[in-house]
């Protein structure tokens, strides 16, 4: 029976979350040791049956829910493609990346399964990575209403990018960095949903308009101010930039005791910069380490409570 597989790596923000929404820039980059994998295989059972075995779920995508993310990124394949039978088939979905944690597992997953079906019923040869992002794209607005689209674009391209949301395109810019930066990323253990805490965000924004739009405007400065740093390999000034944007996270009301806890163990044991990443309220944030102090740093997230430290080098 013919199967076909594809994968998509989780993501971080390392700078301008929640301001992107808001037509700020923002930098993101791949996680790509992280992954969610999709295998579709074609079926003697009539229709398609999709599987999310870390779920514990397996259900016809007939019977699946108007807003179930895993049939909405199947049902886009079949009109993307105009089938006009639907093919027998079955959809599995794993993932390395925990759930409601800023790490991009929504649009991994989706990008993975849109990957992996387009792959397996097209005779076009394999999807682009541009039809993966906007595929994707509609299906986090199921899960996030107002997504600015740095989440997919980042998990189909796989590469850091600068990220502006505007129309009719919105800005996208593949970063090149001269030498690699190494991050640490540490979960709270608190798991944030995006879709709430935007929304959260939203309510403050229509309520004190000024206030939040001088945020954004400085969060955007900083990714601004970012982008020669990361590709100039200026770590100094990238800790710098951190630590500045989480003071507007903060002031934003998306940090945390949690996430504050682990930000300062990580700049008590030699950090160059700490910030949230993701939605905040929760989740994980990143730390940014030298070659050098990277075991101490984590040594010093673990003693502060961090559930599981992972380590990434991007570029
Ligand atoms: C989520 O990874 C980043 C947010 O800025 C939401 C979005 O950009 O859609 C919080």
């Amino acid at each position: 029976m013919s199967s076909t597989k594809a994968t998509a790596p989780g993501k971080i923000i390392l700078f301008g979350e929640h301001a992107v929404v808001y037509g700020r820039p923002a930098i993101a980059a791949p996680l790509m040791h992280v992954r969610a994998q999709a295998t579709v295989q074609t079926n003697e059972e009539r229709g398609i049956r999709l599987f999310a075995p870390d779920l514990g779920r397996e259900y016809w995508l007939k019977d699946a829910r108007k807003k179930d993310p895993l049939a909405k990124a199947v049902n886009l394949i079949l009109a993307e493609l105009n089938l006009s039978k639907t093919p027998n088939l079955a959809v599995t979905v794993r993932s390395a990346i925990p759930i409601a944690s800023g790490l991009g597992s929504g649009a991994a997953t989706a990008a993975a399964v849109i990957r992996a079906t387009y792959n397996h019923l097209s005779e076009q040869g394999p999807v682009s990575d541009a039809t993966v992002s906007s595929l994707t794209y509609q299906v986090e607005r199921i899960l996030h209403g107002t997504p600015s689209g740095i989440d997919n674009t980042v998990v189909a391209f796989e590469r850091p990018i600068f990220f502006v949301r505007q129309e009719p395109e919105n800005r996208i810019e593949i970063l090149d960095l001269t030498s690699p930066i190494h991050l640490l990323i540490a979960d709270t253990g608190v798991v944030s949903k995006t879709k709430i805490v935007v929304g959260d965000v939203r309510r403050q924004w229509e309520q004190k308009k000024d206030e939040c739009e001088r945020l954004f405007d400085h969060c955007g400065e900083v990714a601004r101010r970012a982008r020669p740093a990361i590709e100039l390999g200026d770590t100094r000034r990238l800790g710098q930039l951190m630590s500045e944007n989480q003071s507007y996270l903060r002031q934003l009301t998306v940090s945390s005791p949690e996430l504050e806890t682990l930000i300062t163990a990580a700049e008590k044991s030699g950090a160059l910069g700490a910030k949230l990443s993701g939605a905040g309220r929760g989740g994980n944030m990143i730390a940014l380490v030298t070659e050098g102090n990277a075991s101490e740093v984590r040594n010093g997230l673990l003693t502060a409570g961090a559930l599981g430290v992972l380590e990434s080098v991007i570029g």
